[in-house]
């Protein structure tokens, strides 16, 4: 049995030549952590916790293919030792996240939000010399945290559009990357020290919730933009509004916060200065039939007895 919590493009088709004759789709939260005991095939998404307590609920599962490249909501140690595979999508967003940390970045750095919308209100009284002056990137420090697909991606991308110098921190040296973009790796403390625009793109681990903490943002120069399309969590979100109220940063972008989604009493919504995205990172149509069809190839060769092309452990 099949089981797939969110519908996914082009999931009803596939099933239809994929030879899987019991299948329940989509099915909610709930219905997930509810006993199934006849799945063994779980298509997920981010939003499902599938933690030891949800995962034993399914004692025949196989295995998980997820709709997304992070799997910080599930437990695999747990998918380990019970011999559970976990597939999921890396690769084919790249570039569609790369795009959505620089769309954050230009809106930041060029005012685009205060703009818009003084231009919408009918406060636009003619050019001002003065007005909504935004930040050039030219030469400027980008610091990447995680230097993976996309952090390399959208490296390359402000490499070409502005020349800037390329600092990255992570659990590796990359020397091609080194060599291709003419970066440096460094410490994370140098990093948030010198770069004029941080963006984060390391996986949400048990090992760093909230790493970007109030130490570690009172290290971050007083005018820098911080990006997040990695996860909400990565950040201590109470501590960044501390930081905004005292008029710390030129702009915050995040793609991604922590909870998911984020009540509209916020704190984060009352300043200019931060552009928040509900978690579109990938939200392209070409993109998501690829994520769709990683998917579907990770259950595929599951089934043939094959490894996963995408596997998380
Ligand atoms: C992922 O895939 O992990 C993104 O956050 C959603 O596309």
């Amino acid at each position: 049995m099949l089981c797939a919590t969110r519908l996914i493009p082009g999931l009803e088709d596939w099933i239809k030549t994929s030879g899987i004759k019991e299948f329940k789709i989509p099915i909610d939260q709930s219905e997930v952590l509810s006993p199934h005991k006849d799945t063994e095939i779980l298509i997920s998404s981010l939003e499902d916790n599938l933690d030891s307590e949800a995962l034993v609920k399914i004692p025949n599962l196989k295995i998980i293919s997820q709709f997304a490249v992070g799997v910080n909501n599930i437990d695999l140690e747990y998918c380990r030792e019970n011999n559970i595979a976990v597939g999921h999508t890396p690769g084919v967003l790249t570039e569609a996240t790369a795009n959505t940390a620089l769309t954050l970045l230009m809106m930041l750095a060029r005012q685009a939000v205060p703009a818009t919308q003084n231009a919408k209100s009918g406060y636009w009284r003619g050019w001002e010399p003065m007005g909504f002056i935004g930040k050039s990137l030219k030469g400027k420090t980008l610091g990447i945290i995680g230097m993976g697909r996309i952090g390399a991606e959208l490296s390359r991308m402000l490499k070409q559009l502005f020349s800037m110098n390329i600092l990255y921190y992570g659990p590796s040296k990359k020397p091609e990357l080194e060599k291709e973009l003419d970066a440096n790796f460094v410490e994370l403390n140098s990093l948030l020290r010198e770069s004029d625009v941080v963006s984060i793109h390391c996986p949400l681990l048990d090992t760093n919730h909230k790493f970007l903490n109030e130490e570690k943002l009172s290290l971050m120069k007083q005018d820098s933009i911080l990006i997040n399309t990695a996860r909400g969590a990565l950040i201590d979100q109470d501590a960044l509004v501390e930081y905004l109220n005292q008029k710390k940063f030129f702009g915050v972008g995040l793609d991604v916060t922590d909870p998911e989604p984020l009540s509209k009493e916020h704190p984060l919504y009352q300043f200019d200065r931060v552009v928040i995205f509900p978690h579109i990172g990938s939200a392209e149509n070409e993109t998501r039939d690829q994520m769709a069809s990683l998917v579907f190839i990770n259950i595929e060769n599951f089934m043939k007895g094959n490894p996963l092309k995408a596997s998380a452990i």
